[in-house]
């Protein structure tokens, strides 16, 4: 991959070699077929398209320091799909061919992960749609797995520089008993609107509230919100955020840092007494905010007086990516090294 600057990509679609695709057809998972196209074929009537039958995940892999090939927690993001194709009536996919699968896409595309040292990752999408026809509004009798992948940097420009954050009232992401806290495709279309808003007034991203009292923090755009003060380290507990894997893996290392962890309703009002506060998913990584703006009320919360990131989510984010690029140990057993 003599052209490209890896140190420079952007978190965005990237031509490989090959994907993957299962489907499930009669009540049993086919076998892993390897395409080249870009393009999948449907049915005009498949329930993806019209009754957003459809999940996606976010992993990444990682060059080591040693060189080897390096997933991040795989498992849980096999769990998770499990527990969206449940939420939305799919077929699961089994752990084995979750993994098969990956295993495949990975070493086929083995020239796009980004070299140790350079900061990039290769980002891995599996994506589980309804592909049979319906148009009553029922559950498809056939699916599709998929993976895709793609060498990737941070996901805001920023990237560990601090980010500026809009706080919306006037749109939710998902409904208190709805789908929030599975990965499904409607969820992020009703985002759409208020984080393109958001970007347009100059904010990286934007912070929902609770959708049914509208009074706690609640998703931080495509991440999970966390904030500490003095020695704790504090996270969102709610009906609509996405459990995310990047989150319960810091909230282990700020424990095992010393700090004490809570995971509870987070009122707007605690904002102001937050020393640090950031962003953290897959893709965002730990994405330090140095503020937060509060759309309606205009009220502004300033964080990282010297525009830089606040000492312990440093040294959250720096052991985070010693564990993900085998710099350190992992005593966790988070990482899995492909063969
Ligand atoms: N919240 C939302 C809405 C997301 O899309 C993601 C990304 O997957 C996260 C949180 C972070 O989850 P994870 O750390 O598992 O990537
Ligand atoms: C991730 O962090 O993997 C995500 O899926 C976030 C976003 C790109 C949807």
């Amino acid at each position: 991959m003599k052209n490209t600057d890896w140190g420079k990509l952007p978190f965005g679609y990237f031509k490989t070699d090959y994907n993957v695709r299962v489907y499930h057809r009669d009540g049993k998972w086919g076998e892993i077929e390897v395409h080249s196209s870009e393009y999948v074929s449907i049915h005009i009537a498949a329930t993806c398209l019209h009754y957003g039958q459809e999940a996606f995940e976010g992993m990444k892999v990682f060059q080591g320091k040693d060189g080897s090939i390096r997933v991040f927690r795989w498992e849980e993001n096999a769990a998770r799909m499990r527990s969206s194709a449940d939420g939305i009536m799919m077929a699961p996919v089994p752990d084995e061919l979750f993994w098969d699968a990956m295993v495949r896409v990975v070493k086929l595309n083995r020239k796009y992960v980004p070299p140790y040292g350079t900061g990039a990752a290769l980002y891995v999408r599996p994506l589980l749609i309804g592909t049979g026809p319906q148009v009553g509004v029922k559950p498809a009798t056939e699916y599709m797995f998929m993976i895709f992948v793609g060498p990737v940097g941070p996901y805001f420009k920023e990237g560990f520089n601090p980010v500026k954050i809009q706080l919306v009232r006037d749109y939710d992401r998902a409904a208190p008993q709805g789908t929030g806290q599975i990965k499904v495709g409607g969820n992020y279309a009703a985002s759409l609107r208020p984080a393109s808003r958001a970007k347009e007034e100059g904010f990286a991203s934007v912070l929902f509230l609770d959708s049914k009292e509208n009074k706690y923090i609640d998703e931080a755009g495509p991440a999970n919100f966390f904030g500490i003060k003095g020695d704790t380290y504090v996270t969102p507990d709610s009906s609509t955020i996405l459990p995310s894997i990047t989150n319960k893996s810091i909230r282990q290392l700020a424990a095992d840092m010393g700090m004490t962890v809570e995971m509870r309703h987070v009122p707007v009002e605690e904002l102001e007494e937050f020393d640090e506060v950031g962003a953290c998913g897959t893709a965002a990584i730990i994405s330090p905010i140095c503020q937060i703006h509060d759309r309606e009320t205009g009220k502004e919360y300033n964080y990282c007086k010297d525009g830089k990131a606040g000492r312990k989510s440093t040294a959250l984010y720096n052991k985070l990516r010693a564990i993900q690029y085998g710099e350190e140990p992992d005593p966790y057993g988070w990482i899995t090294v492909i063969e």
